[in-house]
């Protein structure tokens, strides 16, 4: 039975969900914000130790204003509402991504949250927002050069994981993509390497936590080889 440390979830379809069912787009986040609250518990119920969530990536800047602005209330009621349950539940909440970019009134919260559950231990929360793998991967690169006399022996893949903004969370186990497009959309690139792949056809707001039951079951019955082979 294969261990599930780090899980990372795509959170994709809010837009459709919303479509199909004659609403407004962002009605469809707010519903799928909704689902966040149900997986989070659920993962620190059956003990995950990190949970990645994909909330807003750095190419959805290009989405419209008023659609984005949504999005930013959203992540902030988000916050306000989940503050204690992570406080009663040793969750630290970790906020991911090119987060300067993010507007003043998100900012003060996010950082005021990540301050105060941050000697949490049972289980990381990363949200990734205004998050790019890429971008990740190019700013672990510009911090290790701007060290002084860096050693080029030292950078080691480990020592490289550390520079990342899920130092704390470690290599992905399990990545599921709800909506049911196949690609990782530029998420968590490096973390990712050897990660087993789920891709859901459930848009997200329908999804629920027996469908993550579902999907971690047949995630502990794969075979996971890290390029092995059985010796008999
Ligand atoms: C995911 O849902 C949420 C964000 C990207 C912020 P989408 O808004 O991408 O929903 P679809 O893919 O258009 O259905
Ligand atoms: C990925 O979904 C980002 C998030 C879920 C936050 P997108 O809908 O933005 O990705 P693409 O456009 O399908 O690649
Ligand atoms: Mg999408």
């Amino acid at each position: 039975m294969n261990k599930l440390k780090h899980l990372a979830i795509i959170m994709d379809g809010n837009g459709r969900w919303a479509q199909k069912n004659g609403f407004p787009r962002t009605d469809g986040h707010k519903k799928g914000a909704s689902v966040v609250h149900e997986i989070v518990t659920h993962c620190r119920k059956i003990g995950i130790k990190a949970l990645t969530l994909y909330a807003f990536s750095e190419e959805n800047w290009g989405r419209p204003k008023e659609e984005i602005s949504i999005l930013m209330e959203l992540l902030l009621e988000f916050m306000v509402k989940e503050r204690v349950t992570m406080l009663d539940n040793g969750i630290h909440f970790n906020p991911i991504g090119t987060l300067e970019k993010l507007p003043d009134f998100l900012k003060n919260t996010l950082f005021d949250l990540e301050k105060e559950t941050s000697i949490n231990a049972v289980m990381e929360l990363n949200i990734a927002l205004s998050y790019s793998g890429r971008q990740d991967i190019l700013n672990a690169i510009k911090n290790i050069i701007s060290q002084n006399n860096f050693d080029t022996y030292s950078i080691t893949e480990d020592f490289f994981s550390q520079k990342l903004s899920t130092f704390n969370s470690g290599d992905v186990d399990l990545l599921i993509r709800t909506g049911g497009d196949f690609r990782i959309s530029n998420f968590l690139l490096w973390e990712s390497a050897y990660a087993e792949l789920f891709f859901e056809q459930k848009l997200w707001p329908e999804f629920t936590a027996d469908d993550l039951d579902r999907i971690i079951n047949n995630f502990s019955q794969r075979d996971r080889r890290f390029g092995l082979i059985k010796i008999i």
